[in-house]
């Protein structure tokens, strides 16, 4: 692997360039090549963040040798035949979120990663930020004592209902767009809950407008989230303890502030600001490990991604939200 990591970009929309420009902030990667499904798309984007090689078809990309990565940043629906692909060519992924459309697809994606010895891991970039391995810390030395309950949203309004986001088809819906987050924080602090109530709203499109999500978890630790895409939530996570509580202030998703409350203290407000936009630092983990060889991300395995999938495909279940590609 060269000092400096060589990264390629399939699909040129608003994740692409927001990933694009965190690359710029890390001094040791560069974003080499580009790929669309369209030649003008490509040049405005290799245009916009200085690429040379431009791609009007992703399967160029995944054989170009001089690519050492791949970011994936197509719709849901197409995360796992892009993956494959790469994989296939010998790229190592990093795939957005919703990793895939539903475990199968996931384990699919993780078997040929493991078997061919590549790195994968789901872009789930919160996971990264200063003040969430600092929360990871506070959690693992019991600052709050042992965390009995967590509340998370993440919800907003769109009124664009022709956008693919709403469009079953594509894997649509607030769950697997946005309420990923909360679960993803849930499976973080918890682990894989053992029950699972939970009230949706489909929408006249046939997917997730909101819902609201209740899990438990052993020894009777309880989760509450709600996700949405056609109502504005606070975006706000508290984790609640024996001893005392953390309140990520909104975003929580992108976090850079919280409030300690231990029992008989004053509150103690932490602010640790994030570099670049954010998304440098998942960026950074997959560079990292990169260079020491891993195939995998101790902070985003690949079973905590399954374990993920499997409880949103629990919860469809729950609604009898199947995507057409699943029938
Ligand atoms: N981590 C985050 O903060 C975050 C934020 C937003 C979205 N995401 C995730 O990133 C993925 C992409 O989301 P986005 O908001 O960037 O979507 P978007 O703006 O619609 O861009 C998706 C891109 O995928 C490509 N694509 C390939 N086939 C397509 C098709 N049939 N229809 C539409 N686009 C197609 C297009 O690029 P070409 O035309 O160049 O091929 C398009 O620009 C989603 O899985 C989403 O969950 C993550």
């Amino acid at each position: 692997m060269s000092k400096t990591i060589r990264w390629g970009i399939v699909g040129t929309g608003g994740i692409a360039k927001k990933f694009a420009a965190g690359l710029t902030v890390l001094p040791d990667s560069e974003l080499v090549a580009v790929a669309s499904r369209s030649r003008k798309t490509a040049d405005a984007f290799g245009d916009l963040f200085h690429v040379t090689k431009r791609y009007d078809n992703y399967e160029g990309l995944a054989q170009d040798t001089d690519v050492d990565v791949v970011y994936i940043a197509t719709p849901h629906s197409l995360h796992k035949e892009n993956t494959l692909m790469c994989l296939r060519a010998g790229k190592p992924v990093l795939c957005e979120k919703p990793f895939a459309i539903n475990a199968e697809e996931a384990t699919e994606m993780i078997r040929l990663a493991r078997e061919r010895r590549l790195f994968l891991m789901e872009a789930m970039w919160t996971r990264f930020f200063p003040l969430m391995v600092k929360v990871r810390e506070m959690i693992a030395s019991e600052t709050i004592g042992e965390v009995r309950m967590l509340m998370a949203d993440f919800g907003y309004r769109s009124d664009d209902l022709k956008a693919w986001i709403f469009n079953p088809n594509f894997g649509g819906g607030g769950l697997l767009d946005v309420g990923i987050y909360p679960l993803s924080l849930s499976h973080l602090i918890f682990g894989n809950p053992n029950q699972i109530k939970s009230i949706p709203h489909l929408g006249d499109t046939g997917v997730d407008e909101q819902s609201a999500v209740l899990l438990g978890y052993k020894d009777g630790r309880i989760a509450l989230i709600a996700s949405a895409t056609r109502t504005e939530t606070p975006h706000v996570a508290y984790l609640l303890g024996t001893k005392g509580r953390i309140h990520i202030h909104s975003p929580w998703w992108k976090p850079q502030t919280l409030t300690l409350s231990v029992n008989g203290r004053a509150d103690e407000v932490i602010q640790i600001p994030f570099q670049g936009n954010g998304y440098n630092y998942e960026a950074a983990e997959v560079a990292r490990c990169l260079r020491e060889g891993r195939t995998e991300s101790g902070t985003m395995s690949l079973d905590e991604t399954l374990s993920i999938m499997k409880t949103m495909d629990a919860i469809r279940a729950q609604w009898n939200l199947k995507y057409p590609i699943e029938s």
